[in-house]
């Protein structure tokens, strides 16, 4: 007799578990069917095997920290525990606690110089959530939402909020930013703009007079709208990245230079990248109350607020000025590190004839690289496509970068993404001799 009554059942059930799954699919949702798997992950997945096989590669693919790299501060670590331990475990308030809302007002103030009420902060579990519900609040099905391209993910947001993306193609010559011209015909119609500088993938900020002039003629179509009873023109300013900066590249924001955008504004920042902790969770937003407390209750709703212990740990950080401003001049060094490495490798085999061009460290923590090489052939392969670029750099020089097409700029322009969180600063040495190597056997 069968001492365990439950034993057969159990491994039946498993076995008629996994027929279902294995079976047909429902149908799913038009959106669910719409959603494409992320080209980045496709290029971990090579990584990966060769790395299995025990070869080397310089991964600059992921817009990640590595924490042996890049740890998060030891004094944020440290109040993250103590919450924990405290006890900070259960829910927290959906606009976040208010220790951390007071942290991020005060932040605001002497970074930025400006002076938000407390409810025009919300807290969410990292960036992503508060860029979600800004397109959520924002946004109508089938209205037009413009961006740049190559920028990260805006694509997706317009997929999530049902909206129609307006991709605007960006270039070298204009360091990868729209201007006032690029919005002109678009001006009248569209309900959102969304930038983000510095950006990624380019690592470059937007200057002065370019935001300078995007606002104003924001603020001046939407005079024009308030006449006319019409919606607003909003725009979502994405600066995750403010706090990384190089040499004399200076981040700016909407507000500081046209604070008449501010109703119309939402920007967001995040412990994800400001202090290398992506896994963390924690980021906010700062905009207009009225339309903060929607994507508060749409937060609510579907539950994506930021841990408890890690905004109380965030909080209790934040407020210790000294040890942030260390963090920042640290973050900055390690990234200028390496970034300066790759620019100097650049430069010097630009002026040996190589066929690269690139663009000076400014901001975040990437570097944009045109690797010249369409039409010409390489280690015995003729390259026609970015893809073949990518792969080739890969293959035959242990090269892990991201074209920019990944980015939502079509077309071959050879336009690389070099993100250099995930490296140390010798990996880089031994990546660009490789690459030096590998191009010059170009014929
Ligand atoms: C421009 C930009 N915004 C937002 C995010 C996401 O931030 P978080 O991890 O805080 O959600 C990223 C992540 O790569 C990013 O590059």
């Amino acid at each position: 007799m069968d001492t365990n009554p439950g034993a057969g059942v159990t491994d039946e059930a498993t076995v008629n578990i996994a027929e279902f799954l294995a079976g047909e699919p429902a149908p799913l949702s038009e959106y669910a069917r719409s959603i494409e798997g992320s080209t980045i992950l496709q290029i971990a997945a090579d990584i990966r095997e060769m790395l299995e096989r025990g070869e080397r590669v310089l991964n600059l693919t992921v817009g990640d920290f590595r924490p042996d790299q890049f740890p998060i501060p030891a004094r944020l670590a440290d109040f993250c525990v103590e919450a924990i331990r405290e006890g900070q475990t259960n829910y927290p308030p959906v606009p976040g606690v208010m220790e951390l809302r007071e942290a991020v007002q005060e932040l605001t103030r002497e970074e930025l110089g400006l002076n938000y009420p407390i409810d025009g902060i919300l807290v969410g579990g990292g960036a992503r959530p508060i860029l979600y519900a800004s397109y959520m609040a924002l946004v109508d099905p089938g209205e037009t939402v413009l961006y740049p391209v190559p920028s990260w993910n805006n694509h997706h947001y317009c997929r999530l909020a049902r909206a129609t993306g307006i991709p605007l193609p960006v270039t070298a010559e204009k360091n990868f930013h729209l201007d006032r011209a690029d919005l002109e015909p678009y001006l009248k119609t569209a309900r959102l703009l969304a930038m983000n500088s510095p950006l990624n993938p380019t690592g470059t900020c937007i200057s002065r007079d370019a935001l300078f002039e995007i606002c104003e003629a924001i603020v001046a179509e939407n005079e024009r709208r308030r006449t006319a009873g019409e919606r607003p023109l909003f725009l979502i300013y994405d600066q995750v990245y403010n706090s990384l900066t190089f040499g004399d590249a200076r981040h700016w924001t909407p507000m500081e230079l046209v604070p008449e955008i501010a109703p119309y504004t939402i920007a967001m920042d995040a412990v994800s990248k400001r202090f290398s902790g992506t896994g963390i969770r924690v980021g906010w937003g700062i905009g207009p109350p009225a339309i903060l407390k929607k994507m508060s209750q749409m937060a609510g709703h579907y539950g994506a607020w930021a841990p408890r212990p890690e905004q109380v740990g965030t909080a209790r950080f934040l407020r210790e000025r000294e040890s942030v401003l260390a963090h920042r001049s640290h973050m900055r060094n390690e990234l200028h590190a390496r970034l300066s490495l790759l620019d100097e490798g650049f430069t010097a085999m630009r002026a040996a004839g190589l066929p690269i061009e690139h663009i000076a460290p400014q901001g975040a923590i990437y570097l944009s690289v045109r690797f010249d090489l369409i039409g010409k052939t390489v280690a015995d392969k003729r390259l026609l496509t970015n893809e073949d670029i990518r792969s080739l750099l890969l293959s035959e020089a242990g090269f892990a970068v991201v074209p920019f097409e990944a980015f939502g700029l079509e077309g071959n322009s050879g336009w690389m993404r070099l993100s250099v969180g995930a490296v140390s600063v010798d990996e880089v040495r031994g990546g660009l001799d490789r690459v030096k190597a590998l191009m010059e056997t170009r014929t």
